[in-house]
């Protein structure tokens, strides 16, 4: 439990632009920060920051909130674990009491797995340094692959004993759950036996970019083993293989700061290259590289350098590489290293400044490497020469931005000695087939995630709003303009101006009118209530607020544009603002929700009319009928005075 004055203060110094520029690439446009959504797939950035407003918006997705919704979503964390992983961040302490068994107990699912793994995490470490076996096995394994401990801290390495269930005993001693141990893959169920799956292994923990341990990678000491040099965590709630990168909270800071990662193989690659000075390095580990991989690494930068092995195999996975980089709209050079290297022994055998030489020295952008490696088999050979043409015509092709193509044609046209016009005639029809093809497999997937203009919400009519919406719409106006902007009141010669928070509460208030549903109730009462108290009331006070479900909705309520569709009208060429127009908007919203309160206390009193006449109560039927005729007029006074206006989203 973290207690409320800790969480506002946690709230208060969280700063939104600080805490997702951590993960996503943010440029700043006018007054906000715009940047590639990291919720869902997409090539232009609809992703969008306000510092001012404190909140964030995915104009494709739909996803918004304030900063811990922001971490909720993109770590899978529960809100104490987002408030926790923010008090990190700005070291802020959470005085915090044990869990009771019954709170342990109610953890989720992938809660009690990341317990596990941080707890394996932690015992493989106290293995590797302060038990007899790690010591003399495991440090000195990594002693003699010359990895100093400084290393082997930063990545958590740690090694599991080889009796075959230390591990697991340890884990249930301390009161972990054997179905949590076995989900994890930590345990290996056989029989009415458990066994440790990494028993006798170094053991490389996999961290999510914010540095929780999703799983583990464990490595045989001996080369002689039978066993599989590598074991590494099954499939989990947690651990998915495919869509995360070895090494990456780790790198993520030095890759936003370079503008580039390095891509390699393996763990001790990752390893090598970070001791040597490189620390925008992160492994794809053993499984071919994947889209959702790259587009994790396309949240921190848009240039890869692929540094795979020099042998046949490394060659291959570069190639792969290479079209599916190009394809999420990146830029991709390869670093081909020596035959019979990789980084890992080549940056053992140089020094820090002579490996950052090599790697600007030789890392060549795709037609370069392409060019180099395939004109060695074609030389001489026109039919492979043009084999060869094609295959570096199709990387072009698959390269979304018509600029970039461009400028790789002509570089192509020069070194291969080949008129532009031909590429771009087979670039064209290469093209023409993708888009075809594209086009079949994802139209119902983008039309899904991406809401192009003729998909945004349609206007809104008054008549179409629920007396909720209209709530909301007040309160939106209340949280966004109560009090930087005013109205004027009075008639002329005695006029004077109010704040918008004034007007609406004086309105509300002389009709008796107020929210009447639960959310905007309770956050109506308590903008009074401050705005009495103070004067004025702070945007912040309510996206920050320490309950989460008001900040939530207040969020998403200001992250929602509305307008009065007569904004937009068709003889106006110069559409204005909202709050150039605010004058016009806050009385005729406050008139609409009049006239939908009156409405519904229209149809509640003909009901009870018609009930009366059924039931020959004379007295009743004159006073309700009387009632009904009053409301009437002012419905229709309140209709003239809105006209034909509608409510429509920006
Ligand atoms: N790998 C794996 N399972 C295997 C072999 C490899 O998961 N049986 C993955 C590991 O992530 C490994 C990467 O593929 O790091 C690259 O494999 P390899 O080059 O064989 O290992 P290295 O990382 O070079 O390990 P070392 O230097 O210790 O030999
Ligand atoms: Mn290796």
């Amino acid at each position: 439990m973290i207690d409320p004055q800790t969480i506002q203060r946690i709230l208060d110094t969280a700063d939104i632009v600080d805490v997702i520029g951590d993960f996503v690439s943010l440029k700043k446009r006018g007054a906000n920060y715009m940047g590639l959504c990291p919720f869902h797939n997409e090539k232009t950035p609809s992703f969008s920051v306000s510092p001012s407003k404190g909140i964030f918006k995915c104009f494709g997705c739909g996803k918004g909130g304030n900063v811990v919704n922001f971490i909720m979503e993109y770590e899978h964390l529960s809100y104490p674990e987002a408030l926790r992983y923010l008090a990190k961040k700005y070291h802020i302490e959470i005085e915090e009491r044990e869990l009771t068994d019954e709170e342990v107990r109610e953890q989720q699912e992938s809660e009690s797995l990341f317990a596990v793994t941080e707890f394996a995490k932690n015992f493989f470490i106290e293995s590797l340094y302060n038990n007899l076996e790690g010591m003399s096995v495991g440090l000195t394994y990594f002693k003699e692959r010359g990895f100093i401990q400084e290393t082997l801290k930063a990545f958590d390495i740690g090694y599991c004993p080889g009796r075959s269930d230390e591990f697991t005993k340890a884990a249930l001693k301390a009161g972990y759950k054997q179905e949590y141990l076995v989900k994890s893959g930590l345990t290996i169920e056989s029989g009415p036996r458990l066994r440790d799956r990494f028993a006798g292994r170094v053991i490389f923990p996999i961290h999510s970019v914010s540095g929780r341990v999703l799983g583990f990678g464990g490595r045989v000491l001996k080369k002689t083993e039978k066993a599989a040099k590598y074991v590494n965590s099954p499939e989990s709630p947690i651990y998915h293989k495919s869509r995360i990168v070895y090494g990456i909270s780790l790198a993520r800071k030095a890759i936003l700061k370079e503008d580039r990662c390095y891509l390699v193989e393996g763990y001790t690659d990752v390893l090598s290259l970070h001791q040597n000075g490189i620390e925008n390095v992160v492994a794809s580990s053993g499984t071919s590289l994947t889209e959702d991989q790259i587009r994790l690494i396309k949240r921190f930068t848009k240039n890869i350098t692929i540094i795979y092995d020099g042998d046949p195999a490394g060659i291959a996975a570069s190639l792969r590489g290479i079209d599916m980089i190009l394809e999420e709209g990146m830029n991709v050079r390869v670093l081909l290293l020596p035959d019979g290297e990789d980084p890992d022994s080549f940056s053992k055998k140089h020094s820090s400044s002579e490996l950052k030489e090599f790697i600007i020295a030789n890392e060549q952008d795709f037609i370069h490497f392409k060019t180099r490696l395939l004109s060695e088999e074609a030389s001489a050979d026109p039919i492979k020469q043009a084999g060869m043409i094609r295959n570096i015509v199709g990387s072009i092709a698959v390269i979304p931005d018509s600029i970039t193509r461009s400028v790789y044609v002509k570089e192509c046209s020069r070194l291969l000695d080949v008129e532009e016009e031909t590429l771009y005639y087979e670039i064209n029809k290469i093209r023409r087939k993708q888009v075809d093809k594209k086009m079949r497999n994802y139209r119902k997937m983008e039309e899904n995630i991406v809401a192009p203009p003729s998909k945004r919400p349609q206007p809104v009519r008054p008549e179409q709003m629920s007396a909720e919406d209209f709530e909301k719409e007040l309160l939106r106006l209340l949280l966004m303009y109560g009090s930087s902007q005013t109205m004027t009141v009075g008639k002329k010669p005695r006029s004077h101006t109010i704040s918008v928070a004034e007007y609406i509460i004086n309105e509300l208030h002389a009709d008796g009118l107020e929210p009447g549903h639960p959310m905007p109730k309770i956050i109506y009462d308590e903008y009074v209530d401050v705005f009495r108290n103070e004067g004025k009331v702070d945007l912040k006070h309510f996206v920050n607020h320490a309950d989460p479900e008001i900040s939530r909705f207040v969020a998403d309520l200001v992250s929602n544009p509305y307008v009065i569709s007569k904004i937009w009208s068709k003889h106006d060429n110069h559409p204005e603002t909202e709050e150039m127009k605010i004058k016009q908007i806050v009385p005729n919203t406050i008139l609409a929700f009049k006239n939908k309160k009156i409405e519904e206390a229209l149809s509640r009193y003909s009901k009870e009319l018609k009930e009366a006449q059924e039931a020959g109560n004379q007295d009743l039927e004159d006073h309700l009928f009387e009632k009904v005729l009053q409301l009437s007029r002012i419905k229709r006074e309140i209709s003239l005075k809105i006209g034909g206006r509608t409510i429509q989203p920006l």
